[in-house]
């Protein structure tokens, strides 16, 4: 299949079946983001690779415990990420270590702030390599930042100190996925001939 018609069915997966994900796959989506692109090689990401049914449960119960104090809306959109992080297969949350903007703070604040820019970028294009080589062994994914909401639990239960910048739930599919209708090209895309 080629690269476009591949990333058009890259559905998100949010129900996932209870078969394990092989050690060799969960390697293979680790090397994904370690060779995602970062800005002068500075790699600020750190992952953790969870499997314990346990510590995603935990996981689990303390964004449902947080999703009862959101405004509306959004406190239903965190109770159904809570589900979908205590089904899914292997849990992987994504760290912003922040070796660049750190350093680049020191300059000035607009040195920061790009630097904090790039590693945003960087990790995200982590994330999306995780889940195109995920989708491509036929393993289901969802990229999830609403658990940020509660980045203090969850580095409690993972006794961890850096910025958390999204969850990646993975598991073989329970579910269809959808894309969202994408909007009119036109709209969006601005042509300088
Ligand atoms: C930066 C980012 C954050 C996301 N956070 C969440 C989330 O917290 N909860 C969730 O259910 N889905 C989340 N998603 C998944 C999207 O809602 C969506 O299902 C997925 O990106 C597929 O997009 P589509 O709308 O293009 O089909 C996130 C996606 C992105 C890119």
């Amino acid at each position: 299949m080629d690269i476009l018609s591949f990333l058009k069915k890259a559905t998100a997966i949010r129900r996932f079946s209870s078969t394990d994900i092989k050690e060799d796959d969960i390697n293979r989506i680790i090397q994904a983001g370690i060779w995602g692109p970062s800005i002068h090689g500075f790699q600020p990401w750190k992952f953790i690779i969870i499997q314990n049914k346990n510590v995603i449960f935990q996981i689990s119960q303390v964004i449902l415990i947080k999703s009862k104090k959101l405004h509306i809306g959004y406190n239903t959109l965190l109770k159904h990420v809570a589900r979908t992080v205590e089904n899914s297969n292997v849990l992987i949350p994504v760290y912003n270590t922040r070796t660049l903007s750190k350093q680049m703070f020191k300059v000035g604040r607009r040195y920061g702030s790009c630097g904090y820019l790039s590693e945003i970028q960087a990790i995200s294009a982590a994330v999306q390599n995780i889940i195109l080589v995920a989708n491509s062994l036929n393993i289901g994914a969802c990229w999830l930042v609403m658990p940020t909401f509660c980045h203090t639990s969850i580095n409690r239960i993972l006794n961890e100190e850096d910025e958390l910048v999204a969850i990646v739930a993975l598991g073989y599919p329970a579910q269809k996925g959808r894309r969202s209708k994408r909007v009119n090209i036109n709209s969006i895309v601005t042509f300088i001939k």
